[in-house]
């Protein structure tokens, strides 16, 4: 047993109170330092993002803006709207923010019949949901995250124009796959409130949140942040800001080596996922989330990390995933991908 001073401070949340709990990994008793709080979070986690947060329990965090409605930015409306927060829901056209925020409400009604949220929380998830194509609605709110492509031009142009809407309280966020936050900060004429968001796809099903500190994030913001996912039952992990974090440094490996196998001609994609699930027990082969997570972010989220990496050979994109890209096979959303969908 350590002493309070050997103690190391939560793998998960960086915070101090730790006690070593036993929990079973996948083939063993695996004893861990962990804080109290998170340890409240994974006892009672059965699937994640439905609890009914107050106020005071969020921090104040009660409205939110998401910008962008694609396949990341509907799922974090879903999850703060499940969770009885107030979401504004902003995108560059009625049309997409019609069909998007109508295939929101379909998720939520679909949880309802499942048992999952009561009708009052659906009812209330419907009430609180606005959309917009105006950026000047996004101010007031608590927070705002984006959610839109992956290209930093992109997001350092919407965050100059989010820094003027909103209030020096607010918290900005990017749920950016690979960037620098600390670059989005430095843009701000109050840096010290952009954090990273980074949730994992679907956003409502998966506990993991990666959140970046940046250079310039300060510890308050860190602590809402934080705070408020552990109160929706999140998983919150803190990051450092380096190029792809944890999870989507590791992944680069998984698509890059399966896409090299498929194109030397040693197993095709099916043969390849089929081997990752029933050997490797994957939930997903590398194909099938390839499509899941779109052809286009995936090969920008490499591309990022390549260049960041100084060209380093382990992170070079595949010249497959660009000519996807070029014949608008971007998986699921364009209904067609390594898989074809209806
Ligand atoms: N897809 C994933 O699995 C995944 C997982 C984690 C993080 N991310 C990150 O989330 C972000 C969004 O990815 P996605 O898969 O949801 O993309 P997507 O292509 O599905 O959606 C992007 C949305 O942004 C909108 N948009 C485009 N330009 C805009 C602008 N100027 N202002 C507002 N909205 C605009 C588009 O109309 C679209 O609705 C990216 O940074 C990506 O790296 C993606």
């Amino acid at each position: 047993m350590l002493s309070e001073k050997e103690k190391p401070i939560c793998p998960f949340c960086d915070g101090k109170n730790v006690e070593l709990y036993s929990s079973f990994g996948t083939a063993q008793l695996v004893r861990q330092y962990y804080c109290q709080n998170c340890k409240t979070v994974f006892e009672s986690i059965r699937w994640s993002g439905t609890a009914d947060a107050s106020p005071e329990q969020t921090q104040g965090i009660q409205t939110v803006g998401v910008v962008g409605s694609g396949t990341m930015g509907s799922g974090i409306a879903q999850t703060f709207l499940q969770s009885g927060l107030s979401v504004t829901l902003y995108d560059i056209e009625d049309e997409i923010l019609e069909s998007n925020s109508r295939n929101i409400i379909t998720n939520i009604e679909k949880m309802k019949v499942k048992g999952k949220i009561t009708p009052e929380q659906a009812e209330s998830a419907n009430r609180n949901l606005k959309v917009s194509t105006k950026l000047t609605d996004l101010s007031g709110l608590d927070l705002i995250i984006e959610a839109v492509p992956e290209i930093k031009s992109l997001k350092i142009e919407l965050f100059k124009k989010l820094d003027a809407v909103s209030d020096p309280e607010t918290i900005l966020a990017t749920n950016t796959s690979s960037f620098s936050v600390t670059e989005f900060a430095a843009n701000l004429n109050h840096p010290q409130r952009m954090i990273g968001i980074h949730f994992f796809n679907p956003a409502p099903l998966m506990p993991l949140i990666e959140i970046v500190k940046s250079q310039l994030t300060d510890q308050t913001t860190i602590d809402r942040t934080r705070d408020l996912f552990l109160q929706i039952k999140k998983r919150p992990v803190i990051c450092k800001d380096t190029p792809g974090y944890i999870v989507n440094r590791i992944a680069r490996s998984f698509y890059n080596e399966s896409l090299r196998i498929v194109d030397e001609g040693l197993a095709t994609h099916e043969k390849v996922d089929r081997i990752m699930k029933k050997a490797g027990g994957f939930k997903m082969g590398p194909f099938e989330l390839q499509d899941l997570i779109g052809i286009d972010i995936n090969y920008n989220t490499t591309q990022s990390l390549f260049d960041n990496f100084q060209s380093e050979s382990r992170f070079k994109p595949h010249y497959l995933q660009k000519e996807m890209i070029l014949a608008n096979r971007l998986g699921r959303k364009t209904g067609k991908g390594f898989y074809k969908y209806e």
